[in-house]
């Protein structure tokens, strides 16, 4: 049986507008679920549900205001829809892919080279990428870029926030491609938001929908696809005919 290496208790998260009346929106609200080992989980719901915030919690980003949090794994990873603006613009390809190896301190530099070329090819890059900037690359490129960056950095477990929304399909198909197969080698741990129910089955073994801040059903893919119970799932896999 596999480990479990996240778990969330009753979390909720609450941001507060303070003005002569105090807002109080609950991005967040009472979510409790675990991911083991090597799973990799769809999280998906309408724009504002709370997603990207449910994300930041859980890598300690913001603050959650009620619950617990357990993360049992080192180095988790964010890859974002746009990695371009996780990228550092000043810098080549290259040293970016290097710069995880360097904060490791563990690797002579002459291995770090060597792991970099390694992690272009595993990547999909050919090695003439290295000497170029974030700039110089399509989005699929950078995204592949994202994914090697979590790699080096020896992450087992990586949080795509919608990693494919700003690719066009073939695109995508390539990148999913890329994802699955880093998920295997590395029997990494992912929990992917999608608000695309047709990316989601492809990739994912299990999925929760989120609704208003809340997980409101969490299922294997399959059954999921098959056996809808929330009416609002229902509504979802109308919406995006498969
Ligand atoms: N820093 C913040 N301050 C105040 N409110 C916020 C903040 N970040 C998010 N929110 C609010 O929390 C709710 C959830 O936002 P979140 O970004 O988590 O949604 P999401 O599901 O990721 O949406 P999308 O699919 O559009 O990315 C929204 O109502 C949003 O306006
Ligand atoms: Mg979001």
């Amino acid at each position: 049986m596999a480990d479990t290496i996240l778990k969330l208790e009753n979390v909720s998260v609450y941001f507060e507008k303070k003005g002569w009346k105090t807002i109080r929106t609950e991005a967040v609200n009472q979510v409790s679920f675990q991911i083991k080992e090597g799973e990799t989980v769809g999280l998906v719901g309408e724009s504002g549900c709370g997603k990207t915030t449910l994300s930041k919690a859980i890598l300690g980003f913001v603050r959650h205001g009620e619950g617990d949090i357990q993360l049992k794994t080192p180095n988790p990873q964010m890859i974002f829809q746009d990695p371009f603006s996780s990228l550092n613009p000043s810098k080549k390809i290259g040293w970016i892919l290097e710069e995880p190896l360097r904060l490791s301190g563990k690797y002579t530099k002459e291995d770090r080279k060597n792991k970099v070329r390694e992690m272009l090819q595993k990547i999909g890059l050919e090695q003439k990428y290295a000497h170029r900037y974030p700039r110089e690359l399509s989005g699929g490129q950078r995204q592949r870029v994202s994914i090697g960056i979590a790699l080096l950095s020896g992450s087992k477990f990586i949080i795509a926030d919608e990693p494919v929304s700003a690719l066009d399909v073939t695109v995508q198909a390539q990148i999913l491609k890329l994802l699955k197969e880093v998920q295997k080698e590395y029997n990494m741990t992912i929990l992917f938001i999608s608000h695309d129910l047709k990316v989601v089955y492809q990739i994912c073994d299990r999925v929760m929908v989120m609704k208003n801040g809340r997980i409101i059903e969490d299922k294997k893919t399959e059954e999921l696809f098959q056996n809808p119970e929330h009416p609002y799932t229902k509504l979802l896999l109308n919406m995006d005919t498969l």
